[in-house]
């Protein structure tokens, strides 16, 4: 396994690698990874001949007042964990060479970055369209890799993957969770032991609505009336979102009458977490 910090050098590595006409699976990564990133780089192993992983906690990505100084970093278990996941190539940028002085080109994730998570974290969006542009342009992977678990943010970057032409098919993985229900995620480890508890309530205010839903339910007002009356029961949590919006424009739904995406964040202290259901219209 390599590890490459250059992206100079990481263009070259991987025009080796298309050379031999290797297929090429990518996993963008901000580190401290678990078994949610984990089940995305097997996957990525599964189907390709060769799997490019970046790990890199993006600046552009985190507003003046969020976590980025205390992002969890584990770098030294992270490679370990490339490493016996057969993972080829890991790119660990910094970020003078991502965003070196002058800088100045962004990508706009337009109305669907300004929506659930994007009211609370303005410019979120754009931070992570942009970094996964860059990434893409350096790796030239054939398939790209993502969670279910960030919805929003799945969603946006196959929009932008269509809207500026990038030849990669994308991969969206099932979100991966803890016993109790909460999905696993790089910021569980900010919550003390009351916290964690309580936060075993986003996956169920999403279960009581899959419910709600199976019992003939299709009025949105009602179904997340009753998920926040449930989360509110909790000492710990205080409601940022819970929403029904469509898969394309994520556009609140008045009536469940097609597809559509469940979404909540809540936090617990400081942190926030995020979790979501699709619901199949039937
Ligand atoms: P990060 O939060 O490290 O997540 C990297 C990838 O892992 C994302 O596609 C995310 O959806 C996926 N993931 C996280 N938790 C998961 C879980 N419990 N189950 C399944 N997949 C999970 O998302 C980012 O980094 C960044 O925004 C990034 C795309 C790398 C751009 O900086």
């Amino acid at each position: 396994m390599k590890v490459v910090v250059d992206p100079q050098k990481l263009s070259n590595e991987v025009k080796k690698f298309k050379g031999r006409k290797k297929t090429i699976g990518f996993v963008p990564t901000m580190g401290a990874l678990h078994h949610g990133h984990l089940s995305l780089i097997k996957q990525a192993v599964r189907d390709n001949q060769k799997v490019v992983v970046s790990i890199f906690v993006n600046p552009a990505q985190f507003g003046p007042q969020e976590d980025l100084k205390k992002y969890p970093r584990s770098l030294k278990k992270d490679l370990k964990q490339c490493l016996k996941a057969k993972v080829d190539l890991v790119f660990v940028p910094d970020a003078k060479d991502m965003y070196p002085q002058g800088h100045i080109t962004f990508i706009e994730a337009g109305k669907l970055g300004q929506q659930l998570c994007g009211i609370s974290r303005p410019g979120h969006f754009r931070g992570v369209v942009t970094i996964v542009a860059k990434l893409l342009n350096l790796v030239d992977p054939d398939v790209l890799y993502l969670g279910q678990k960030d919805a929003q943010q799945a969603i946006i970057i196959k929009k932008m993957v269509n809207d500026l032409n990038f030849p990669v098919k994308v991969k969206i993985m099932p979100t991966v969770r803890e016993k109790d229900g909460l999905a696993l995620s790089s910021r569980n480890v900010y919550l003390n032991q009351e916290q964690r508890k309580d936060a075993r309530v986003l996956s169920e205010a999403l279960s009581f609505a899959k419910l709600l839903i199976a019992n003939g339910q299709r009025n949105t007002a009602r179904i997340i009336e009753k998920m926040k009356q449930l989360i509110n029961r909790k000492k710990h949590a205080k409601i940022n979102y819970v929403a029904v919006v469509d898969l394309e424009e994520l556009q609140n739904l008045k009536k469940i009458n097609k597809n559509c995406l469940i979404a909540l964040s809540v936090r617990f202290g400081k942190t926030r977490l995020i979790d979501n259901e699709i619901i199949s219209y039937v």
